[in-house]
């Protein structure tokens, strides 16, 4: 009886441990943690469910919510290396904020995929184990601009005081995150080179976020009125918040209209296309960029080489996912 009970003990003793050890390493799964800035964020949640599709069956995640605040960001990703985490892919809250996290990382030599934020290229620069995953913002800013430019000389009447110049309002995302800077820098810069004159009435930033963007251009109506030619808006969701304005005075109804664009693509964003509220807007391929930084971060975790995870590495740290142009004549390849 004694030993049976004894026998029983250490088989379960062993058992438990066999069973702990599986759940630590998840079942022979390497372990990988994901921050993301906030998961309020329309476009990064597109991103999250592509990362998390694709770890199904090959690593055991931990997704996090940064809410929106460093410090907070800092203390998961200490959790992570503390952890022992095979690899960690971040979303950064601030992107001035990477230098210190790849410094953990690297004393703790966890490899580090960082995705839509970019660090700074000096960052970057501190371990060989640091990759970013993301989209030449510029590009974004250029399509933009040149779907509105098409537009302009295709429509006279969007010439409302008829000066032939296109007075327009900017919209802006977070200040300091580059594709809130180089869209609003380049998305210009396409329409002149098209060889259109612009006037800028105003720019504001709302921060990527729909309910803000509706205060704004609220403001903005009240403000400038009819003087209004056109709206760029670093993402749809802020397109989205104009069109909303926009429609409380009447527009898109009765043949009244504004051309506004966004960048991103959202499932929303497509029906406002195919309702003919949107001129248009950019594909911010959240499905490729969420694949490439799980394959990137998996092929870290395992010991294989980033270089053969399958997408293009340049300068031996980054992946690029291009953007494409959405508009009235294609949106439904999007959808
Ligand atoms: C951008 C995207 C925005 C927002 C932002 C978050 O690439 O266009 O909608 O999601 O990333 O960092
Ligand atoms: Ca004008």
């Amino acid at each position: 009886m004694k030993i049976v009970l004894a026998a029983l003990l250490v088989m379960t003793a062993f058992g438990s441990a066999a069973f702990a050890g599986c759940a630590r390493r998840g079942g022979g799964k390497p372990e990988i943690g994901v921050a993301i800035y906030k998961f309020d964020d329309t476009f990064m949640s597109y991103t999250r469910n592509a990362i998390e599709q694709n770890a199904q069956g090959k690593a055991v995640l931990t997704t996090v919510d940064s809410r929106n605040a460093q410090p907070v960001q800092n203390g998961q990703v200490e959790q992570f290396i503390a952890r022992k985490m095979k690899a960690i892919a971040i979303n950064p809250v601030d992107r001035s904020a990477a230098g210190a996290i790849i410094d953990k990382a690297k004393a703790g030599n966890v490899p580090v995929v960082f995705f839509n934020r970019e660090p700074f290229a000096g960052d970057m620069g501190k371990w060989d184990k640091v990759y970013y995953v993301g989209a030449k913002a510029e590009d974004s800013g250029t399509m933009q601009g040149e779907i509105v430019a098409e537009y302009w000389k295709a429509n006279p009447a969007a010439d409302k005081n008829g000066d032939g110049v296109i007075q327009y309002i900017m919209l802006k995302g977070e200040p300091g995150h580059q594709d809130a800077e180089l869209r609003t820098e380049f998305s210009i810069k396409a329409v002149e080179a098209a060889g259109l004159r612009v006037q800028l009435l105003a720019e504001d930033t709302a921060l990527w976020d729909r309910p803000r963007a509706v205060e704004k251009m609220d403001a903005f109506r009240a403000r400038f009125g009819d003087q209004i030619e056109v709206v760029f808006c670093n993402n749809d969701d802020m397109a989205l918040g104009v069109i909303e304005s926009l429609r409380k005075a009447g527009f898109f109804s009765g043949g009244r209209y504004l051309p506004v664009v966004g960048v991103d693509a959202t499932a929303p964003a497509l029906q406002a296309l195919s309702e003919g509220s949107l001129l248009g807007t950019v594909l911010n391929d959240a499905r490729n960029q969420g694949k490439a930084t799980f394959d990137i971060s998996y092929a870290l975790a395992t010991g294989a080489s980033p270089a053969d995870a399958g997408w293009t590495i340049t300068g031996g740290k980054y992946v690029w996912v291009p953007y494409q142009k959405v508009t009235r004549e294609n949106y439904r390849n999007f959808q």
